[in-house]
């Protein structure tokens, strides 16, 4: 496996980052995780794009998105694969032992795993824990997922992959690593990013493709809603067929099905849609 790290290819015990990374020891960080359909990265200028956006929230220097670039080409390059799983994570670099960040520059580093694609249904739980839309970290993508880690481990712990949030107001907000959408009387609807959700690119594109409404709603829209899907860069557009004890059994249903055949016929006719 080759490794991308501060500007050059390397095997994977070459790929070393120090102990005193402000991305390890207090998750100052910022990343993206792109699809990588036999090795052609889907929607790069959008994560490119949204990668800055991150750095810039959490004052990380301006990445060299030209550099990134050249990076996940040359890890695609370097590792074919059927379906990747393709990361870029920028972070503080070598800094003290505390939140001050140090003047070291900041660490980038680009890698690829395999994947399988992922079913077209699964099951999704809600949880008692909040996202805080007025957070200093509301919107970005970056490394401090703690929450989202012990979120998902009590999806897994219910037999389900992912784990919904509302926001501390009570809307309905997101998943760990997904955007929500649901169906209200024949309408879909998915809540709009000052619900502190992040800007999902496969939530955009499947507002622009398939056509969705921001609306701000109740958590409780959960437990009306006709159908439910999930939106990320490794489900696309994947339909919920159980939502904490509910059943939806005939998910995909028809709104979440034509979603996914719009999206799966866009994502083929354009691999970098702006
Ligand atoms: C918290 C969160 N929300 C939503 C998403 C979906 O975003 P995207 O469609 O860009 O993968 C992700 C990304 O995986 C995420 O981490």
């Amino acid at each position: 496996m080759k490794i991308w790290l501060d500007g050059a290819l390397r095997d994977t015990e070459d790929a070393r980052v120090s102990v005193f990374d402000h991305g390890l020891t207090v998750g100052d960080g910022v990343f993206e995780t792109v699809k990588a359909d036999r090795g052609r990265a889907f929607a790069l200028t959008r994560h490119l794009e949204r990668l800055a956006t991150s750095a810039r929230g959490l004052g990380l220097p301006e990445p060299d998105l030209d550099e990134v670039r050249r990076g996940c080409a040359a890890v695609l390059d370097a590792n074919p694969m059927e379906l990747g799983r393709l990361r870029i994570t920028y972070t503080g670099g070598v800094s003290p032992l505390g939140s001050d960040r140090g003047d070291a520059g900041p660490t980038l580093v680009i890698a690829v795993s395999a994947t399988t694609r992922r079913p077209d249904t699964t099951a999704a739980v809600t949880v008692p824990w909040t996202r805080n839309e007025r957070g200093a970290l509301a919107g970005l993508k970056t490394t401090s997922y703690g929450e989202n880690v012990v979120a998902l481990a009590r999806a897994r712990e219910q037999g389900a992959s992912e784990a919904l949030f509302a926001n501390t107001a009570g809307a309905l907000c997101e998943g760990t690593g997904s955007n929500v959408f649901v169906v209200l009387d024949g309408e879909l609807h998915t809540p709009p990013l000052a619900s502190g959700c992040l800007a999902g690119i496969t939530r955009a594109l499947t507002i622009a493709w398939a056509g969705a409404k921001e609306t701000d709603l109740p958590l409780a829209a959960l437990e009306s809603a006709e159908e439910i899907f999930l939106t990320s860069t490794l489900r696309d557009v994947q339909a919920v067929t159980r939502i904490d004890g509910r059943q939806l059994p005939d998910a995909p249903g028809p709104v979440t099905a034509e979603a996914m055949r719009i999206f799966e016929r866009e994502a083929a006719a354009d691999s970098d849609p702006r």
